[in-house]
């Protein structure tokens, strides 16, 4: 193929990739198409449709672009971006409901009502950094955030709540060793520095007894004076069955690790610089894929009553509305694109007219964790000290979602405020001055948050390789569903595989 010769050892792998012959990790090192690349072989670069103007679809049409490759986008929503989504004053937002809000919020406030957090190891970032997209540090996780696991009364700062998890959990294991009960596992040394571990862990002292901890917080921080101690923590069982120890995991996984990132001013950002390096004239908003075809020389696809001909596809939609377009992808195709369950997911934007979360929470960004059916609550990572600012003020996914989206947004609002008063008190419900809220699943053209597939086996392998002329991309190709991310390597991968198929054909 010559592929090695003309893309040096990159793109040998990556080809090799393709061709399942080198590992999987290889295809970390994306070689992007070059233009050089058709030259070399004087040959025209080909045409290609795609699916979506989602992250997947704009990702595909950027690369393939760079190199030259003629592609047209087609997307059925209004607007380019898909799920990255961020709404703003004026921005106009319909349900399938019929419903439709209107978002109201002041001058430079904004709600990324889909996609809101990257992680540093993360493909997005290299693309913020590419289009020269500004990024900035998203609070993931602080400890001025509240907690409110089920059964709670009353919300506890998460450095509360983790100094008590962690202190009670250092003093069993503990107390645990020096009675012997690790004798098996542990030498007398190992004990010793496992000990001396347990007493930094949990701040439980000589004695190896958790009695609280100045990690816990204060009820009045220390200024001139030591400050005013919060109460005593409750005992070991209330708090191992408050169900604590699942909040204040929440951001251990590689995921969710801080520092992670925003871009400046909204996530939609990614999409509009990548629409742009696209070209707007070749990105067709409000169009509808209503067949898909494979020819034996190319692809044609339908949309709205036009016939759109290419020489390759790629398919990058929601796999359950890909498997309802009629057309000539095959049964175990269609059958693979209907595996994967979609997820319901929502979220409110809720406007207050000062940050009082700033002022009298003391909350600076970041997340309060609670088993209620809001979820989640976010502060704002950007706007600190602004005259006004906007919570996200549930964000929930399975059946909390379902439940909050059967709802009209009036009622989603009432019952949101509601769950969240217990957490903020009064203002929380009073001062709202506008909100917007999105349920995922209710989405025209998109129809969930994101999938969930029974196995990364099957039909989620089947869907790796192009049905004749046609592939497939997005997060749910990838082990990283719901992240840009994901969007993003999945259409490295069939940009790669696309490219090395048109270099090594014929003509
Ligand atoms: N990636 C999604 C999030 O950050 C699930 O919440």
């Amino acid at each position: 193929m010559g592929v090695g010769a003309a893309g040096g050892a990159g793109a040998m792998f990556a080809a090799m990739g393709a061709l399942g012959l080198a590992p999987a990790e290889q295809r970390s090192d994306f070689v992007p198409p070059q233009a050089s690349d058709f030259r070399l072989r004087g040959r025209a670069a080909a045409k290609v449709v795609v699916l979506g103007a989602g992250i997947a679809g704009l990702t595909c049409a950027y690369e393939l672009g760079k190199a030259g490759y003629d592609c047209t986008v087609i997307e059925a929503r209004d607007r380019v971006g898909g799920r990255s989504l961020t709404l703003r004053g004026g921005t106009r937002i319909s349900e399938m409901s019929g419903e439709t809000q209107r978002a109201d919020f002041g001058e430079g406030v904004y709600f990324n009502a889909g996609p809101g957090r990257i992680a540093q190891w993360m493909v997005t970032l290299d693309y913020c950094r590419e289009l020269g997209v500004p990024i900035e540090t998203f609070v993931n996780n602080n400890s001025s955030a509240y907690v409110y696991p089920a059964g709670a009364t009353a919300p506890v700062r998460a450095r509360t709540a983790r100094a008590d998890v962690y202190g009670y959990v250092a003093e069993l294991l503990a107390k645990a060793t020096n009675a012997g009960a690790l004798d098996r596992r542990l030498t007398a040394d190992d004990k010793d520095h496992l000990i001396a571990f347990l007493r930094r862990f949990g701040d439980i002292g000589e004695r190896l007894s958790y009695e609280g901890s100045p990690r816990r917080g204060f009820a009045a921080f220390p200024r001139t004076g030591p400050g005013t101690p919060l109460a005593p923590p409750a005992g070991l069982a209330e708090v191992l069955a408050g169900g604590i120890g699942r909040a204040v995991t929440m951001d251990f996984g590689y995921e969710q690790a801080s520092p992670m990132f925003q871009p400046v001013g909204g996530m939609d950002a990614i999409v509009t610089a990548l629409a742009a390096a696209v070209g707007a004239d070749r990105i067709r908003t409000g169009t509808r894929v209503t067949r898909i075809t494979n020819l034996p020389d190319g692809v044609e696809v339908i949309c709205d009553g036009s016939a759109v001909r290419a020489d390759y596809c790629v398919a990058a939609l929601p796999p359950h509305l890909l498997a309802k377009i009629p057309g000539n992808l095959g049964t175990p195709v269609v059958t693979a694109l209907a595996t994967p369950r979609p997820v319901a997911a929502g979220k409110i934007g809720l406007e207050y007219g000062r940050r009082w979360w700033e002022t009298e929470d003391r909350i600076y960004g970041g997340i309060t964790e609670t088993d209620l059916d809001l979820t989640h609550i976010w502060y704002p990572s950007y706007g600190y000290h602004a005259p006004r600012g906007l919570i996200v003020g549930y964000y929930n996914t399975d059946e909390h979602a379902e439940l909050y989206g059967r709802l009209a947004h009036r009622d989603r609002l009432r019952r949101a405020l509601t769950q969240g008063k217990k957490i903020h008190g009064e203002k929380y419900r009073s001062e709202v001055v506008s909100s917007v809220s999105i349920a995922w699943q209710r989405q025209q053209h998109i129809e969930g948050g994101w999938v969930r597939w029974p196995s990364f086996s099957g039909a989620f392998e089947l869907l790796q390789r192009p049905a004749g002329r046609v592939y497939f991309a997005g997060d749910w190709l990838t082990h990283l569903i719901a992240w840009q991310a994901g969007a993003m390597e999945s259409a490295r991968k069939v940009v790669t595989d696309l490219h090395h198929r048109v270099l090594a054909s014929a003509g």
